[in-house]
């Protein structure tokens, strides 16, 4: 059997640190399964030259790491992936901020991660890269004269042309996902937009449905939405419930309910728009006041980008705005924390929360809203309100689906979630637990596997086959 390789500008070697992000959430079982590299950034910046990549090997995975110079970190990083690329993949044509310096940063990065694997690389090792920041990896890797199977999956949307086409120097790199065998999505929209890039805007002959003719190489499209772990979660949240954090979080409650939301302080999470629905919530529903509590866990994140900081100030302030028009001695009606939890914190608060509160502006999956539901007591079910604009929403079709921009449409939904007889909290909590069984994490990083390991011809075939299964 071939080596497994992964790729991502994040390396989730376990030491116990509770962070955020969904690609570890989703590959780090996948890899344990298998064994393998897991290749990327070691996190830390330097201002010599980069040493040699460092290895941990830890239960059959080696984690190879590489530090970053100041430089890049400035313009890969800060720069275009998370200033450009985030926002346009995510719809915030708005919010970019485009310049050639960081995209040329951006593509020296990649020609650095590529330099560096090849000491790691062996000819049969499947490649997997992982997300918007290594984009032309594969590229750079076939240039180096490494004829693997290469695949990439996307784990944020991935829009309509004419959003990609607003960013400037768009031919250099969306083609360049072309040198991949495989392209990976969360969603069928996103395949799509993906498929209409390549046919309407660099005229790729469609040789099949999914594949196209790039270079002389077939590319394939695929659809595999990231799942959870659902019954090692649902377990994970039943232990949880007994632990004394957890036990401490629902005693200070007082018998009120909860509402939870957990997101990365990101403006992608749509997390004012949330607290002013929550606010319209309190201003439409007074009954509830001094009945319900709204935990926001909200790790900081990418801090040293400008937008990053605007959110963190205006999440700041509405919050005080909440808790100050609202709140009373005895009663805090928001309480908004940064610091991060360890799973098992978040898997029994998830338990102990009667609503589950998830609405990104735009999202790729969004595993909390998946977590969410695999934590809930199926006798005593939460609800999950989630947004239509997260992937999520495709597969757990039961929850309360909201437009996150339609504040008082929220605010409805807060209130039926609260109100919801046990009888349809409990039907709604059974079709979204199937679907998350359906299509579980374990099945996630195979589907996409044998998928890169079949020939072009048998793909669709393939996918539609697993969809099914
Ligand atoms: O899901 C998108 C993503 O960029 C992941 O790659 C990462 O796990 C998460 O967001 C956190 O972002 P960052 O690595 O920038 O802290």
């Amino acid at each position: 059997m071939s080596r497994l390789v992964i790729v991502s500008n994040r390396v989730g070697i376990p030491d116990g640190t509770a962070r955020a992000g969904g690609l570890e959430v989703a590959i780090r079982p996948a890899l344990k399964k298998s064994g393998g590299v897991w290749f990327g950034w070691s996190g830390k910046v330097t201002d010599d030259t980069p040493e040699p990549a460092k290895t941990v090997v830890k239960e059959d995975v080696a984690y190879v790491t590489v530090d970053l110079q100041k430089d890049d970190y400035e313009e890969f990083y800060n720069g275009f992936a998370n200033r450009v690329l985030w926002p346009i993949l995510h719809y915030r044509l708005d919010l970019a901020e485009f310049n050639r310096r960081d995209l040329s940063g951006y593509f020296r990065v990649n020609e650095f991660f590529a330099d560096n694997l090849a000491s790691v690389l062996r000819p049969d090792d499947v490649i997997w890269v992982h997300d918007y920041h290594l984009m032309p990896l594969a590229r750079a890797l076939r240039e180096r004269g490494h004829k693997n199977k290469i695949g990439f999956f996307i784990h944020i949307p991935f829009p309509p042309p004419e959003f990609l086409t607003a960013l400037p120097n768009h031919e250099r790199l969306i083609p360049a996902l072309g040198h991949y065998d495989l392209v990976g999505f969360q969603t069928e929209t996103d395949a799509n937009n993906f498929s209409r890039y390549l046919s309407t805007e660099i005229n790729l002959r469609r040789l099949g449905n999914d594949s196209f003719e790039y270079d002389g190489r077939v590319v394939r499209a695929g659809v595999f939405p990231v799942g959870v772990e659902t019954e090692a979660f649902a377990k994970l949240a039943r232990r949880a419930m007994d632990t004394p954090f957890v036990r401490d979080v629902v005693e200070s409650l007082s018998g009120r309910a909860m509402i939870i939301g957990v997101d990365r302080l990101d403006y992608s999470k749509g997390i004012p728009d949330r607290m002013n629905a929550f606010e319209r919530f309190l201003t439409n529903f007074p009954d509830w006041h001094n009945a319900v509590t709204y935990l926001q866990i909200t790790p900081r994140s990418r801090s040293d980008i400008q937008e990053y900081a605007d959110i963190a100030r205006q999440v700041g302030e509405t919050v005080g705005r909440i808790n100050g028009n609202f709140g009373e001695a005895s009663w805090t009606p928001l309480r908004y924390i940064n610091k991060a939890h360890s799973r098992t914190a978040l898997a029994g608060l998830y338990r102990a929360a009667r609503v589950g509160l998830v609405t990104p502006l735009r999202d790729g999956m969004n595993l909390v809203a998946k977590e969410y539901v695999a934590a809930q007591d199926p006798d005593d079910p939460g609800v999950l309100v989630l947004s239509r604009f997260a992937g999520a929403a495709r597969e757990c079709t039961a929850a309360l689906l909201v437009n996150p921009y339609d504040h008082e449409g929220v605010a409805i939904a807060i209130d039926r979630a609260l109100s919801m007889s046990l009888r349809e909290r409990r039907q709604r909590h059974a079709v979204n637990y199937k679907a998350l069984l359906q299509n579980d994490l374990s099945q996630w990083a195979e589907r996409f596997l044998e998928t890169l390991d079949q020939p072009p011809v048998t793909v669709r075939q393939s996918i539609r086959a697993a969809i099914c299964r």
